[in-house]
C-alpha cells in the first residue's frame, strides 16, 4: 500500500484522511475491533482505495463482525463505505495523462473487453455467448456517473459483474477509468468544444453519413 501510494502525489495531501488500521490486528481468529486507529501502519486513503470521498467516522463505531469478513483492514474499510455511502469523488485521485491512459487502455483489453466491448458498447465475445448484457458506457447516466462509481464497480462488483479488487490493484483501476472516461468522450464530445478542423471532419462525416443511408435500398 505504501509503495503504491509513492506514485501519487496527491497522496501526502490525502493520507490526512485517517482511520488506519493496524494489518496485525485483522489476521488470525481476533476480529478487527472498531475504533482501532494506529499511525505508520495501513493507511486507508478514502478517494484512492474506495473512490468515495471520505471515511466516516461512524464507521468507526461499525460492528466488528462486519468489518471481520473482509481480507485485510483497507478493504474491509472500503467495502462497509461502499454500501453504506453514496459519496463518490468526482475527480481522479490520480494523475491522469497519456501515459496513465495507454496504460488503462491496456489493462481494460486485458480485463473488461471480453464483456464490454473495445468500444464499450456491452457486446463483447462472452455477451455474445449468452453472458448478461452489460450496459453501454455512452448511456447519459453512466456519462453523468461520477469517476468514483465506476472505481466502486471494479473493487467491488455490480450486480451480475464480478469484484476485481484481487486481481487489479487500486491504480491501475484508476487507470481503467480514465480510459473508459476517454471512451465515453470519444463517442460523446461537447460539439461546443469541437475546433474548426474537428468541425471540418464532423460535417464531412455526416455528409457521408447521409450519403449512405440515400443509397440504402
Ligand atoms: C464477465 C463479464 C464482465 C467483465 C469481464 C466485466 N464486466 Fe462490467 N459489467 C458486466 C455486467 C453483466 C454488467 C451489468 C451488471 C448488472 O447490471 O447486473 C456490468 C456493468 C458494468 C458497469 C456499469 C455499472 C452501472 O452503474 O450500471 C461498469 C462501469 C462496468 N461494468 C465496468 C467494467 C470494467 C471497468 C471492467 C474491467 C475491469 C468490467 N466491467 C469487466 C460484465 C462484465
Amino acid at each position: 500500500v505504501g509503495a503504491a501510494c509513492l506514485l501519487v502525489a496527491a497522496c501526502q495531501q490525502e493520507m490526512a484522511v485517517q482511520p488506519s488500521v493496524r494489518p496485525d490486528e485483522a489476521g488470525g481468529n481476533r476480529p478487527l475491533v472498531a475504533g482501532t486507529v494506529a499511525r505508520g501502519h495501513l493507511r486507508a486513503d478514502a478517494p484512492l482505495y474506495t473512490g468515495h470521498r471520505q471515511l466516516h467516522s461512524e464507521l468507526r463505531a461499525r460492528p466488528a463482525s462486519l468489518v471481520g469478513t473482509a481480507r485485510n483492514p483497507w478493504e474491509a474499510i472500503a467495502i462497509a463505505v461502499a454500501q453504506a455511502e453514496n459519496d463518490y469523488v468526482e475527480d481522479f485521485p490520480i494523475e491522469v495523462n497519456r501515459h496513465v491512459l495507454d496504460h488503462g487502455y491496456n489493462r481494460f483489453m486485458i480485463y473488461c473487453v471480453v464483456c464490454h466491448d473495445a468500444l464499450g458498447t456491452g457486446h463483447g465475445k462472452i455477451v455474445e455467448r449468452g453472458y448478461t448484457p452489460p450496459p453501454s458506457f455512452h448511456i447519459q447516466r453512466l456519462r453523468e456517473a461520477p469517476v468514483g462509481h465506476f472505481f466502486d464497480v471494479i473493487t467491488n462488483g455490480y450486480g451480475s459483474m464480478p469484484e476485481y479488487k484481487q486481481q487489479i490493484p487500486p491504480h491501475d483501476r484508476w487507470a481503467i477509468v480514465a480510459y473508459i472516461r476517454a471512451l465515453q468522450l470519444s463517442q460523446h464530445f461537447p460539439e461546443r468544444d469541437l475546433n474548426e478542423e474537428m468541425r471540418k471532419q464532423w460535417d464531412e462525416q455526416k455528409e457521408k453519413q447521409a450519403a449512405a443511408g440515400r443509397q440504402e435500398p
